[in-house]
């Protein structure tokens, strides 16, 4: 599915975020599971990752991020038409987290509702988000990717519990500039493969039960190999589809966010890709992989550290759970 901006013209006017204080370090793994500082370092770029404290569930961490988020674009709570949660750790099963998050931050005028992408889920948001502003049925839209994936890991895993972590990031859509904002998107899923990535039990196909629970069938579940793979392919693959719907060759890009999994992922798509060290965001060192967190939480650090300016071309691509693709390209418009 690719659509091109044809309608009004829609841009991120605020962008905010939030990760956890506590740290988890390479070093405190050592002591939890059979790893090393040096395995992590090697082979996935990682060095430390945030946890949420017991008391805090998603709907907190995103409620930060909009708060951030809605102070930088100038938005009041009643300004809000749309919130849009990517999540794979909502709080509960319902209400959904961004329903939370309307009735947290007072979002009176608000339709609220979670997307399950993995990974990709800020990105297909802001495509959904994009889509309620270019007809005219919304003005300002609420698009967050956040994740609390400590609670869903299996701490004796080494194998998945070193990749992941928790925050939350957020961005208001608007009209902008003619020609400024989102140029283009491209959405894509495999679901044939989705078995390489899951969270087994919970869901109506396996409810709870003690023996789910026994057997951490509540956890994450992968087939990393496999996920590698498929990365580095629907990465390669749906930025190429994304800058050709927007009729841009990959020299116009000015900054690539590639989603947080694995620097051994990012460096392979940014080498097939050809693009240059110096144009491509890196932050998984300090937060892991925080899965649909991962590009909002990256905008946010790269405008705040003025990585990114006004009109350059920003390529955003993320592969996750599903299996699923994303990519969107912006020409930044704050
Ligand atoms: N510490 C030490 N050794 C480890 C660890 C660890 N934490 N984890 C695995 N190993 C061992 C394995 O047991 C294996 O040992 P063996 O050879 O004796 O069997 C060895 O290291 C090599 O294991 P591999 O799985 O081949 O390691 P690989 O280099 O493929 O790296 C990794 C594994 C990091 C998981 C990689 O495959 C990867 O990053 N895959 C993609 C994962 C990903 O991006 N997931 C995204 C999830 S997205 C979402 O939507 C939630």
């Amino acid at each position: 599915m690719h659509i091109l901006n044809t309608l009004y013209p829609v841009g991120i006017s605020g962008v905010g975020s939030y990760v956890p204080e506590t740290t988890l370090t390479n070093f405190d793994l050592e002591k939890m599971v059979d790893t090393s500082d040096e395995w992590i370092r090697t082979r996935t770029g990682i060095e430390s990752r945030r946890i949420a404290d017991k008391s805090m569930a998603t709907s907190d961490l995103c409620t930060f991020a909009a708060q951030k988020a809605m102070k930088d674009a100038g938005v009041e709570p009643e300004d809000v038409d749309l919130v849009i949660i990517a999540t794979v750790t909502s709080d509960m099963a319902y209400p959904s987290t961004a329903c939370l998050v309307q009735k947290n931050l007072g979002l009176k005028n608000a339709a609220a509702f979670d997307i399950s992408v993995g990974c990709s889920g800020f990105l297909y948001g802001l495509a959904i988000g994009s889509n309620f502003i270019k007809t005219g049925a919304c003005k300002t839209v609420l698009v967050i990717g956040a994740e609390i994936l400590s609670r869903v890991l299996n701490w004796t895993d080494r194998s998945t519990c070193v990749l992941f972590g928790d925050g939350a990031g957020a961005c208001i859509l608007q009209r902008c500039e003619e020609g400024k904002g989102i140029l283009a998107y491209n959405l894509g899923a495999d679901g044939a493969n989705g078995h390489f990535l899951t969270q087994p039990a919970g869901g109506s196909r396996m409810p709870a039960s003690i023996e789910t629970v026994q057997k951490k069938l509540h956890t994450v579940h992968m087939n990393g190999g496999e996920v590698f793979k498929f990365a580095v392919r629907s990465m390669e693959k749906t930025a190429l589809d994304t800058l050709n719907d927007a009729g841009m060759s990959l020299d116009d890009i000015d900054f690539l966010i590639p989603h947080q999994a694995n620097i051994r992922i990012i460096e392979s798509v940014a080498k097939r890709l050809k693009v240059p060290k110096e144009k491509v965001f890196i932050n998984l060192n300090k937060y892991g992989n925080m899965s649909s967190a991962s590009i909002p939480v990256a905008i946010d650090e790269a405008v705040s550290k003025g990585l990114i300016k006004k009109d350059d071309i920003v390529l955003l691509v993320a592969f996750g759970a599903g299996l699923t693709w994303a990519s969107v390209i912006l020409k930044w418009s704050k």
